[in-house]
């Protein structure tokens, strides 16, 4: 056995560690890492961190949730998201997750695909020819009315509901300016950005509870996510969620369930208006299999090329692109020994670009996406809805939305990007386009 910081690892400073590098370009710096080995000891001031790069090391780790806990970055989540399933902890988090797995089961969700298309063929209704869009805010709009009619059978427009949004709106800029000072600021300092931060959050609770109120007092049935968490009951003791943990059930759904869908959508308009030949290809299988009606969630299996090219997209723009976990007690990973505390940093952007598992790793190519392909592929390399017990619960809601989506919008339109636009990824708490991404819309002579 040896000990991880006994390993090789980039130079780091005295006080600092590699804090500078991991502020400045974090992706970059990681995938240099790779260089290093399967296990790279790094440091965020006196904090003890290790990158994983082997994916055996990765799947132990997700695994085993007793032994390696949620890290600190999750924990700053709390504020907003209280006790809900991505920032709850042990027995609450297993209560929970075992109450709301039903909810997000394939037979459940399948009838929100409607919703799905619907809002997208609305959303259509707005755009013309030749119109200059920030695809990535257009998204996020979509994603989040998409979601929160899928919880609350309402409209986004609707009183409550837009508070809710513009309170999420207000958070999430939030968070994005903390992220930038490292969290040194923290939210009960009296700054104005904290007062707002505040304010919006104490909005957004007393729009939820009086959405779960009125649901609670309501006769006739409703199916929507917020009324199966309602009814969801242990089956041993019989409880249910309370107001609270409902409250933070639904903040985490909308956070959770629209930022990171948006996200993979932008990058995939992105990646398709650079690689014409794909987008040919796709709006080919597109033209072969719907011939111009809308698609439902019966076509998804019909549609492998789309499916391959969402696939391939989140394979280079990983929604989530770093997360982490910390470990609870000294521990060992793989051979290695590791301490108490240590910060346990794991990335898809490494993982889906290392060249020992893709040929080609940085090349968009949907094609890559095989059978056999899959089959050989170790476990921990593409994850990214990570794995073990704490998997993206709403990976089945996710991977349907990417493919009615970008199947609604692909037979209507092509997108051009702005000549000289800058695109930047920036790893916050998702991998988003910093300043969004510029498209010019083309609408498709309709073929039919
Ligand atoms: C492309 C879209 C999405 C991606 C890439 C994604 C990614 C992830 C990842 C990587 C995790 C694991 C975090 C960890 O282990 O620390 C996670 C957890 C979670 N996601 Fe997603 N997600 C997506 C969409 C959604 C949607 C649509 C919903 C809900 C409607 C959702 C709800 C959640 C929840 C509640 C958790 C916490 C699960 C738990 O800890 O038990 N996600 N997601």
């Amino acid at each position: 056995m040896q000990d991880v910081f006994e390993l090789p690892g980039p130079p780091s400073n005295t006080i600092v560690g590699n804090l500078i590098d991991l502020s400045n370009d974090p992706l970059d710096f990681l995938s240099q890492c790779r260089d290093y080995g399967d296990i790279v000891p790094l440091r965020l001031g006196l904090t003890p961190i290790c990158l994983l790069v082997n994916p055996d090391y990765i799947e132990q780790v997700l695994k085993d949730r007793d032994t390696f806990v949620k890290s600190r970055g999750f924990r700053v989540l709390k504020s907003l998201l209280g006790e809900g399933l991505l920032t709850a902890e042990g027995e609450s988090w297993l209560w929970q997750r075992r109450l709301a797995q039903p909810v997000f089961h394939q037979k459940r969700i399948n009838h929100y695909g409607t919703t799905m298309v619907e809002y997208t063929e609305r959303l259509l209704q707005t755009w013309h020819d030749g119109e200059t869009h920030d695809i990535h805010a257009d998204m996020m709009g979509l994603t989040l009315q998409i979601v929160m009619k899928c919880i609350f059978s309402t409209d986004v427009e609707a009183g409550e509901a837009q508070v809710v949004a513009n309170a999420l709106d207000v958070a999430m800029h939030w968070f994005e300016s903390k992220r930038r000072q490292n969290f040194l600021v923290w939210e009960w300092f009296p700054r104005p950005e904290n007062i707002r931060y505040s304010q919006a959050i104490a909005q957004m609770d007393e729009a939820i509870y009086s959405l779960i109120r009125n649901r609670r007092n309501q006769t006739d049935q409703t199916n929507d996510l917020l009324s199966m968490l309602m009814e969801a009951r242990d089956e041993e003791t019989g409880q249910q969620m309370d107001d609270k943990l409902l409250r933070d059930e639904v903040a985490t759904l909308m956070l959770a369930g629209h930022e990171t869908t948006a996200n993979a959508l932008s990058w995939t308009w992105m990646l398709l208006a650079q690689h014409p030949q794909v987008r040919q290809k796709l709006q080919a299988e597109l033209q072969e299999v719907l011939q111009g009606r809308l698609p439902a969630i019966e076509d998804i299996r019909n549609l492998p090329y789309t499916n391959q090219v969402v696939k391939e997209s989140m394979r280079l723009y990983p929604p989530v692109s770093i997360f982490g976990r910390q470990a609870a007690r000294d521990c060992t990973i793989g051979d290695y020994e590791v301490p108490e505390g240590t910060v346990i940093m794991i990335s898809q952007w490494v993982m889906h670009r290392h060249p020992k598992y893709f040929e080609n790793p940085e090349a968009f190519q949907p094609e890559r996406w095989t059978e056999e392909f899959e089959k050989q592929l170790p476990r921990g390399v593409y994850i990214p809805f990570g794995d073990g017990p704490r998997i993206c619960i709403g990976k089945g809601f996710a991977q349907m939305e990417a493919v009615l989506l970008l199947a609604t919008i692909a037979q209507r339109f092509e997108l051009d990007l702005e000549p000289g636009f800058p695109i930047v990824p920036q790893p916050s708490i998702t991998l988003r386009p910093e300043y969004g991404i510029k498209v010019r819309l083309k609408q498709i002579a309709d073929m039919n």
